[in-house]
């Protein structure tokens, strides 16, 4: 299948183009508006042949296609990341007529985003995602983030950002051939995510397409993208600039922080959702908001996914409840602000709900198998 979805609104509109050849995609992005110059890659190292691919087939056309590369790290979703990017640049003659051509995960994305948001005050941008999780949440939105070390050598995440719509965003199932198992199920988290926040018909579209979508079966890809992505799309168009509705895209996260923050080394950040999902569910159902099917639905379709839905599926002793809530009080997401989830309620959708009860906030804890 082949989808256009269009985002954002004049000036900063954006193409979501769905199904194509993502080399032939950017070329006929480039040849239609061309860059005042060279245009640069910034690719991650891990997808070297396929952006060397892009680069290849730029070159082809009469287009001069410099690549540049970076390990994805969060340590390397850095300033300084940004700032050795944009030496090269200048050594390529890239100007503000170029063009910033990402291929990536979230953190090639987030990092080349934030170079093409602020080298020379702003060139065009557009993202080649390479894994599901940026095709359907990351890569799409305008938003772009580094992260920053602390004076205690931790990392404050997405500290140094800007909002900037990438023109085109080129989803191809190609993209995904060499992504690990476990990399494909943090990306299917965010979908599950996706269909409790709109798309109700998802939820069992996914349970029916699990096996495929784990293959990687092409159509299959492009038909969860196009799905998956639509909904994100929908809630950043109604709240671009993150004043409301957009917060709902948390849905689960505030569980998934607080789980990463005891075990970020073991625990990735799509399976610390998956668990925060089956929690805050949990934490709706306490609240009346939905019906205990639901929760039992949730779980089903995580397990049928291949996801983890305990904290025993992924560490051998689950931290103490009473620990796991004090961290979602050092959320730096919410510093300053009483606790407030983002919960499921009716059929399909969420809402916010300020300084909910501790014993459902417990609950939820209790749900995924906290001690
Ligand atoms: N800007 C936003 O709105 C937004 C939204 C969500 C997440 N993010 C950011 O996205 C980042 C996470 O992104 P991600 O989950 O895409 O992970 P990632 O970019 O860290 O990639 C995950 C791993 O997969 C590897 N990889 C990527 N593509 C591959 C491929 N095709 N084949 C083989 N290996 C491949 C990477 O090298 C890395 O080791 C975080 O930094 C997060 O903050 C940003």
């Amino acid at each position: 299948m082949r989808k256009d979805l269009a985002h954002g609104r004049p000036p900063n509109e954006s193409v979501i183009r769905i199904g194509l050849d993502a080399a032939d995609a950017v070329r006929h992005a480039l040849l239609a508006r061309p860059a005042g110059g060279p245009v640069a890659i910034v690719a991650d190292q891990a997808v070297v042949a396929f952006a060397g691919r892009i680069a290849h087939t730029l070159q082809g056309s009469g287009i001069d296609a410099r690549l540049c590369t970076m390990v994805a790290d969060e340590r390397a979703k850095s300033l300084d990341t940004v700032g050795s990017l944009a030496a090269q640049l200048l050594a390529h003659g890239i100007t503000r007529a170029g063009v910033v051509v990402a291929v990536g995960g979230g953190i090639v994305g987030d990092t080349a985003g934030f170079l093409a948001a602020t080298y020379m005050r702003g060139v065009r941008c557009i993202q080649v995602p390479t894994t599901l999780l940026a095709m359907v949440d990351a890569a799409i939105g305008g938003k772009s983030a580094v992260n920053v070390v602390l004076r205690d050598g931790s990392l404050a995440k997405n500290a140094v950002g800007a909002f900037a719509m990438p023109e085109l965003i080129v989803c191809d199932a190609q993209a995904i051939a060499t992504l690990p198992p476990r990399e494909m199920l943090c990306g299917l988290a965010e979908c599950v995510k996706h269909a409790l926040l709109a798309d109700a018909g998802l939820a069992e579209w996914l349970a029916a397409n699990a096996m495929s979508i784990m293959a990687k079966d092409t159509t299959a890809v492009h038909e969860l993208v196009a799905r998956a992505a639509a909904v994100k799309v929908g809630i950043v168009d109604r709240d671009p600039t993150e004043q409301g509705e957009r917060a709902l895209l948390n849905l689960g996260h505030t569980y998934a922080h607080a789980i990463e923050s005891r075990h970020d080394d073991r625990i990735k950040h799509g399976e610390a959702v998956a668990i925060g999902l089956v929690a805050a569910m949990t934490v709706a159902n306490r609240l009346g908001r939905v019906g205990v099917a639901q929760v039992e639905a949730l779980r089903a379709l995580l397990e049928r996914v291949g996801l983890p839905t305990s904290l025993q599926d992924l560490v051998p002793v689950p931290d103490p409840a009473a620990t796991l809530r004090r961290c979602m009080d050092h959320d730096k997401k919410r510093a300053g602000r009483g606790l407030v989830l983002v919960l499921p309620e009716g059929d399909v959708g969420a809402g916010l709900v300020e300084a909910p009860p501790e014993d459902a906030v417990m609950a939820g804890w209790s749900s995924v198998g906290a001690a």
